[in-house]
């Protein structure tokens, strides 16, 4: 069929998601809804898996309902039925497959199992209409990657994160500056009235050749400048933590920028990079690639940022890529922890 209409379903992390699209020439998104868990979270630190499977199974049919509402259509209408089938939290992704299965029998519908790296890869085609190939760095609280994308089945890990993400590493720092989660966005705002010279942490395997990134000692290195300032002056100023935040952010957009360089580098042929993930929020991350896509005469993409953080307008765009590419699920979908690209 030219047009397919596809319900996709999150629910890897902590936000369980639904949306509907239409998929022609281009793609058009009828309804979509996010129910964040995060504040569920919150007093813990982290998320719980036991309490997001807990409450994904609980707002998933809420999700569905939802945006079944607010596209006017019913289930029957579907072509399809796209679901995040890894990889994830265990006990997240088999609400979702359960759920899914459940619709797909239910309405005597077709189903597709979709990684959700896929989802976050493929993304700038949902809202760019970008042609393959092109190049995709990943960098969300949990991920962070460059694929060269040349299909929707048909990617190529160029390097990434050795040990903690991007997303991780400004979740952590904000933790041990005593500012609020989900740290990206705190550390950004302080970053913002820092200093980024006062604290010259080190740019990661930057003396090493290849695209692959650590963040964990920028962490410790960060650990250690708070310590030893708390040591001297018996603890933080306000000053301190921004310029602490800022050389920290420093530090990631000056690794982030290079091994983007030696990525587009080893890909000459690219004539595209984009972004995806929570991290692309980051306007000092955003600029410096930005500059890095110039300076190599490539196009820059980043979605808009709700279709960069966890959504399931990605998964359902993922699923009508491969349902034309002739995926067909049954009952049998497992959900998969782990599952590289
Ligand atoms: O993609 P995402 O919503 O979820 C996954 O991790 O899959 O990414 C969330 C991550 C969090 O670690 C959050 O701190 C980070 O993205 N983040 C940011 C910013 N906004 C969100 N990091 C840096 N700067 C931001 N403005
Ligand atoms: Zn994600």
């Amino acid at each position: 069929r030219d047009t397919l209409t596809i319900l996709g379903l999150e629910s890897s992390c902590d936000d369980t998601a639904a949306a509907i699209l239409r998929v022609g020439a281009r793609a058009e998104i009828l309804a979509q809804t996010v129910h964040s868990q995060g504040n569920l979270h919150a007093a813990y630190g982290g998320v719980v898996p036991e309490i997001a499977a807990r409450a994904h199974a609980e707002k998933l049919d809420l999700c569905v309902a939802e945006v079944l509402r607010a596209s006017g259509l019913a289930l029957r209408e579907m072509d399809a039925i796209a679901v995040t089938a890894g990889p994830g939290l265990i006990g997240g992704v088999m609400s979702g497959v359960m759920c899914a299965k459940g619709l797909a029998v239910g309405a005597g519908l077709p189903l597709i199992g979709v990684n959700h790296l896929a989802g976050h890869a493929l993304t700038p085609r949902l809202t760019d209409d970008v042609a393959y190939p092109y190049l995709m760095l990943l960098v969300s609280g949990g991920h962070c990657q460059f694929l060269r994308v040349d299909g929707a089945q048909d990617f190529t890990r160029l390097g990434g994160t050795i040990d903690d993400a991007p997303g991780e590493a400004f979740d952590k720092t904000a933790r041990l500056l005593g500012l609020a989660q989900p740290g990206g966005p705190a550390v950004e705002a302080e970053a913002a009235q820092g200093d980024p010279a006062r604290f010259a942490f080190a740019r990661p395997l930057l003396d090493r050749p290849g695209c692959d990134m650590s963040f964990s000692g920028l962490k410790t290195a960060l650990l250690r400048a708070r310590d030893a300032i708390i040591a001297e002056k018996g603890g933080l100023t306000v000053q301190d933590r921004r310029d602490l935040c800022a050389g920290f952010q420093a530090a990631m957009r000056d690794v982030l920028a290079e091994k983007t360089r030696r990525a587009l580098a080893a890909c000459p042929d690219l004539a595209v990079i984009a972004v995806a993930g929570g991290v692309a929020a980051n306007q000092a991350v955003r600029g410096a690639l930005m500059e890095v896509a110039e300076a190599a005469g490539v196009r820059f993409i980043a979605p808009p940022l709700a279709l960069c953080t966890d959504n399931a307008a990605m998964i359902a765009y993922a699923g009508a890529e491969l349902y034309r590419a002739g995926q067909r699920d049954d009952m049998a979908l497992a959900a998969r922890p782990r599952w590289p690209l």
